[in-house]
């Protein structure tokens, strides 16, 4: 399985291509290759002076869409509707959404968009392929962390069954992280805002980086 990062070169793509990339094919994407680029020579350098293996390719957002299996979305989720318009032949791919919409004053607060979540809006815009929710409640900085083993629940949900399996199976394929079987799609939203309450725990407690495990 290829995975391919749209917006592969922010927090969390970084993060993610990382951690994927040593057991997986991971493409990471951006709107301008030559940021696609510079990220990957900087993972790259990284992982070789750890002394861990790698396979990543960079490309634009389109080249991602091209050479992936498993597409992950990981741009700011009020960017969905021209990124979608920007990109072709998404029909029939596996998507994975980690976006979680939200907004501060003096707290965070989660701001879904009509459709209900993001994952269900991005499900709304394309129809005919077949989008998960996963990875929202991870901080990007635990992503990146490689001397940490990444030791979190991850709530997996989406209408279906077969594409939710394939993403349980690469979450459990990335260091500690346990997949957990959420429900359909439409559970999205209440995954998604669990990261602004998580960030504000995390502010009013003088915690850092808080994240989910379930026992
Ligand atoms: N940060 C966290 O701890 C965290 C945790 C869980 C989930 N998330 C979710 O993960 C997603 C990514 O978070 P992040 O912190 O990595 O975000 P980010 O660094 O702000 O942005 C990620 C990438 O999105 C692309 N991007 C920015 N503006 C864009 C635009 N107008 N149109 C298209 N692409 C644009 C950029 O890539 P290029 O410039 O290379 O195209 C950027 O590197 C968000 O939806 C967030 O809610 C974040």
């Amino acid at each position: 399985m290829i995975v391919g990062i749209i917006g592969g070169t922010g927090g969390i793509g970084k993060g993610m291509a990382l951690r994927l990339s040593q057991n997986h094919e991971v493409i990471i994407g951006s709107r301008k290759e030559e940021k696609a680029c510079a990220s990957c020579e900087t993972c790259k350098e990284l992982l070789l002076e750890l002394g861990l293996p790698f396979n990543l390719t960079p490309t634009t957002n389109q080249g991602v869409v091209d050479l992936s299996d498993i597409v992950v979305f990981s741009i700011p989720a009020e960017t969905l509707n021209s990124t979608i318009n920007s990109l072709k032949n998404l029909e029939g791919k596996i998507i994975i959404s980690l976006m979680n919409p939200m907004e501060r004053d003096t707290y965070f607060r989660y701001t879904p968009p009509e459709e209900g979540s993001a994952a269900q809006q991005l499900q709304k815009l394309l129809p005919d392929s077949k989008v998960i929710a996963a990875f929202n409640n991870i901080p990007a900085k635990k992503w990146s962390q490689l001397s940490e083993p990444l030791d979190y629940s991850v709530c997996v949900c989406g209408d279906d069954d077969k594409s939710k399996k394939l993403v349980m199976e690469l979450v459990n394929s990335i260091s500690k992280l346990e997949a957990l079987d959420a429900g359909p799609l439409a559970i999205s939203a209440t995954i998604e805002a669990i990261t602004p309450l998580v960030i504000n725990i995390a502010r009013l407690n003088r915690m850092h980086d808080v994240g989910v495990y379930f026992r």
